[in-house]
Order: C-alpha cells, then sequence, then structure tokens
C-alpha cells in the first residue's frame, strides 16, 4: 500500500522546489538578525550546507536518498555535537525554516505537517542544557 502513498517530497514539488526552499532557508538565515547567533555557527560559506541540507531533507521527505548514498547514516544528533545548540539555537533555525515555507507555494496542510515534524528534528538536535525545559 505504502508504495501508492505520494510523498511529501512530492508535495513540496519535487527536486527543484526543495532546492529553492533550502536555499531561502539558507538566505534568510544569512540575512536576517533574528538569526544572527544560528548564522554564527556556521561557515562563512553557506554553499556546502545548502547542499547537504538539500540530500538530507530529499531522502527525509521520501525522496531520492541522496545524502545516504553519499554520506552514510546521518546521524544528525551526532554530527551536530561540535556545535551548541539550546533553547535559542533550535528557535533561530525553526524562525528561518518557518519563514522559508511561509514564502513558498505549498499547500497549507503540507506546510503545517512540516513545520511539526522539522519542529521535532530540531528540538531533539539540543545539546546544551538551558532554559526551562532541558532533557
Ligand atoms: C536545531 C537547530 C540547528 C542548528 C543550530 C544547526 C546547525 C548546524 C550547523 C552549524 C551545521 C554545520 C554546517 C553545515 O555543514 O551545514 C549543521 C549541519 C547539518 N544540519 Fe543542522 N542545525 C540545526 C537543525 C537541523 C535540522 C532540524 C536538520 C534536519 C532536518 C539539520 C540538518 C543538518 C544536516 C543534514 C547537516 C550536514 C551534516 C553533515 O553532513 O555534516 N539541522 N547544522
Amino acid at each position: 500500500m505504502a508504495e501508492n502513498l505520494i510523498s511529501l517530497y512530492d508535495l513540496i514539488g519535487g527536486e527543484a522546489h526543495l532546492r529553492a526552499l533550502v536555499d531561502n532557508f539558507y538566505d534568510i538565515m544569512d540575512s536576517a538578525p533574528e538569526a544572527k547567533e544560528l548564522r554564527a555557527l556556521h561557515a562563512q560559506s553557506l554553499s556546502q550546507s545548502r547542499e547537504k541540507l538539500f540530500m538530507f531533507l530529499s531522502g527525509w521527505s521520501g525522496g531520492p536518498q541522496l545524502y545516504i548514498e553519499k554520506y552514510g547514516h546521518p546521524r544528525l544528533r551526532q554530527r551536530h555535537m561540535p556545535f551548541s545548540i539550546g533553547i535559542l539555537e533550535r528557535d533561530q533555525w525553526l524562525w528561518c525554516m518557518n519563514k522559508a515555507l511561509d514564502e513558498g507555494q505549498y499547500p497549507p496542510s503540507v506546510v503545517e505537517h512540516l513545520k511539526a515534524r522539522l519542529a521535532e528534528a530540531a528540538d531533539f538536535l539540543r545539546n546544551r542544557a538551558d532554559g526551562f525545559d532541558n532533557r
């Protein structure tokens, strides 16, 4: 049955639209004062970040597993350990992503679903004990 289900990747509009979403996400991160601390965690050039997040989200959303084919298992929590991620960084990441999603031409139900799933993913990557809801 599962093979008859339409994937999030298709609902987003496939490769070109996913790339556009990721590009807009990093453009927002690169320019918005609201994402200053998040931007500072990244390298000066965001080109590798753009490529890797696009490749990861391709497989994550049900499209081609580009990231896994090239880099192996994502192990995202482990790969984010070098960066101090607390509530501030999580919320800045989600602020950029939610803005990018709002600026795209996606069906509202798709946007709502993506926001909820990405919020879970971002929360899972917190590795600094701060705020009132530490894990
Ligand atoms: C919670 C807030 C987050 C922060 C502060 C953060 C920060 C970073 C930083 C600084 C890097 C290294 C630079 C780069 O190569 O792009 C990185 C890499 C990456 N991030 Fe995040 N990130 C966050 C959330 C997420 C989420 C929610 C996802 C997936 C949905 C994600 C996916 C990735 C991927 C795939 C890489 C590349 C990993 C690699 O191969 O090295 N990140 N992130």
